[in-house]
């Protein structure tokens, strides 16, 4: 028997880029890239955590991991942070850009114009910015016979309206629009996809303005899988989209949020 159910998901030869990579749902995705065969930089803003992440996965994994200090929302760190990658590793062919965060906001037509600038730098220029900069090496490894992609962290409020965190709600649509017309840019050269990430409960609800009781209710005991997120439930996405296993996939905001809330129209 030859065939190897798992061969695609492989990323042996691949050099992955993890944005917010510290912890939670980057770490997870960076753990599970290193661990399918790529060589990862996580670029965060904590630039000790990246590092101390970055050893911790490479004891797990046995591949090589790298953690650099980044602030996505300044070119000076975003360049300084692909050449850091090329100069390392000799190659970008994965980016995934993680970073993201909101809160809530009792009216949202007071939510101050600082504020929903603020949010789409964050969650949304970012994006682009990291493109851009790994643009000529991604192209040069496309050239190259390689799988190059980028692969997003969009919200299930990017495509459902929050209204009370309506800064994050816009920028993260915005996200799911910049990234599908840039997939379209990139036709036949890099695949670009977003994943729709549901409730992942982690100690951002908090310091977004959530109590226990609101993170209890989001995490959605009537959903169809009746449970919150786990880092590894959205890492598992990533993994399909940016390996080759998901090379037929481009385009698409792909939803995973354990299937959202159940309808049944009758009541008990
Ligand atoms: N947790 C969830 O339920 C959930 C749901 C939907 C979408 N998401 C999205 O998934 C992504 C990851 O979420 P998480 O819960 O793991 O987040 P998190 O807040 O736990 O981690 C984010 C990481 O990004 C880093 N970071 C923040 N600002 C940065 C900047 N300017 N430059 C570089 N790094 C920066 C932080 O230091 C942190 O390590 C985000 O885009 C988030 O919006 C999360």
């Amino acid at each position: 028997m030859s065939f190897d159910a798992f061969g695609d998901f492989r990323m042996d030869g691949h050099v992955a880029i993890v944005t917010g990579g510290a912890q939670n749902i980057g770490e997870a995705i960076a753990r599970t890239f290193s661990g399918a065969g790529a060589k990862v930089m996580i670029a965060d803003l904590n630039g000790e955590k990246a590092q101390t992440t970055a050893a911790a996965i490479q004891a797990d994994t046995g591949n090589e991991v790298i953690g650099i200090g980044c602030n996505v929302t300044l070119q000076a760190d975003i360049d300084a942070c692909v050449v850091k990658a090329v100069e390392t590793f000799g190659d970008v062919t994965t980016l995934v850009n993680n970073v993201g965060w909101g809160r809530a906001y009792d009216d949202p037509l007071a939510v101050p114009e600082e504020d929903m600038i603020e949010s789409y730098k964050l969650n949304t220029l970012s994006a682009m910015k990291m493109t851009a900069a790994c643009r000529p090496y991604m192209l040069k490894a496309k050239e190259a016979g390689k799988n190059v992609t980028i692969t997003n962290s969009g919200s299930l409020v990017g495509s459902v309206p929050a209204f009370d965190f309506i800064a994050y709600s816009a920028a993260k649509a915005a996200l799911n629009h910049l990234m599908l017309g840039l997939a379209h840019y990139f036709a036949k050269q890099v695949r670009i996809n977003t994943v729709l990430i549901g409730t992942v409960i982690t100690e951002g609800y908090a310091s977004a303005g959530l109590d226990e009781k609101a993170q209890y209710a989001l995490a959605h005991p009537d959903s169809l899988t009746g449970r919150a997120g786990k880092p590894q439930d959205i890492a598992n996405a990533f993994l399909w989209l940016a390996s080759p296993a998901g090379s037929w996939v481009s385009g698409q905001t792909i939803q995973v949020s354990g299937g959202g809330k159940r309808v049944k129209l009758k009541p008990e």
